[in-house]
């Protein structure tokens, strides 16, 4: 199981903030926004990334991250010249994917609720059994998304893509999980009417295969996508309230490695030092030291 962070465009809705600097590269209060879908993957046992974003992006990307070593997994890294849809990635992903099974996350998803990583694993384990997985989310707004068409038994009839007259409130976020085999499938696809190779499309063949099934976040989850500056500051006050409340931090890549077995104490302490005058470091420490407990 490989796994694919989509974090390109232009962010044009942050603009003036990211007319030089990349959305996914702002910070969600106290961690950069790509640490979250990071960790998601990291979650779902996954150790095998590529990060896909525009060519100037990409190199302050891999200035964050590097290789993935410090985090115990490995990073590639490719470019998206232009943003021509979710779906274009596994087009982009092809020499990484070489036909595995892969995990999909948008660079501007937050997921957090206790339960998650067992939604994540049970997701992969769908895929092998040639099942992709999409999670539903309820929205107020859902003509601004994907959405999800159900039948009186909840069974999914398909998704529209921002439609004017939704049929339901369930939007579809930004986290997939597919099969093997996913790139012959995203070949198929034909730009839409906006000129983008739509994920809406590429879920629909699998939902005209009876092989999608659909996890609908019950309402103990938070999911955002910080795109603008309304839910980017409502997603940096959420992650704030949530760690000085519990005093322990969330989507930190440092901490599921290390819960994960892919780094060693000894790493840890190294990464928890290099930033120990600050909140993060010291949880860094906190963790090494087994002050929190699983
Ligand atoms: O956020 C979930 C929604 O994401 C889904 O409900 C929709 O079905 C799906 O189409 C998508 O909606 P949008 O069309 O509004 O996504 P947007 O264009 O905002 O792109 C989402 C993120 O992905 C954004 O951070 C930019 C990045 N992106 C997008 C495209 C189209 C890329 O990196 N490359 C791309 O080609």
């Amino acid at each position: 199981m490989k796994g694919i962070i989509l974090a390109g465009g232009f962010g044009t809705r942050l603009y003036p903030t990211t007319l030089v600097t990349s959305k996914q590269l702002l910070p969600i209060y106290d961690k950069p926004m790509l640490y979250y879908p990071l960790s998601i993957l990291m979650m779902s046992d996954i150790k095998d990334i590529l990060i896909i974003s525009t060519k100037d992006d990409l190199i302050r990307m891999e200035n964050l991250l590097g290789d993935g070593k410090r985090f115990g997994i490995n990073l590639q890294y490719k470019i998206q010249e232009y943003p021509y849809g979710i779906a274009q990635a596994f087009l982009i992903g092809e020499d990484f994917l070489q036909n595995d099974a892969c995990a999909l996350i948008l660079g501007d998803n937050l997921f957090h609720g206790a339960g998650l990583i067992k939604h994540l694993k049970e997701a992969v384990k769908r895929c092998e059994n040639n099942q992709a997985t999409i999670f539903a989310y309820y929205v107020k707004d859902p003509s601004r998304f994907g959405v999800v068409q159900f039948d009186e038994k909840n069974n999914v009839l398909n998704i529209e893509e921002k439609p004017l007259e939704p049929k339901s409130n369930y939007c579809v976020t930004g986290l997939y999980f597919y099969p093997k085999g996913v790139i012959k499938k995203a070949k198929k696809l034909k730009p839409s009417s906006r000129g983008e190779l739509e994920i809406t499309d590429l879920n629909n063949l699998y939902i005209e295969e009876h092989n999608l099934h659909v996890v609908s976040l019950s309402r103990g989850y938070v999911w955002m996508d910080a795109g603008t500056n309304e839910s980017l500051l409502e997603a940096s006050n959420y992650i704030k309230s949530i760690e000085e409340h519990q005093g322990i931090k969330v989507c930190c890549p440092e901490e599921i490695a290390y819960k994960n077995h892919w780094i060693s104490k000894e790493e840890l302490l190294k990464q928890g030092k290099l930033m120990q005058n600050n909140d993060y470091g010291k949880h860094l420490l906190n963790v090494a030291e087994g002050k929190i407990k699983y």
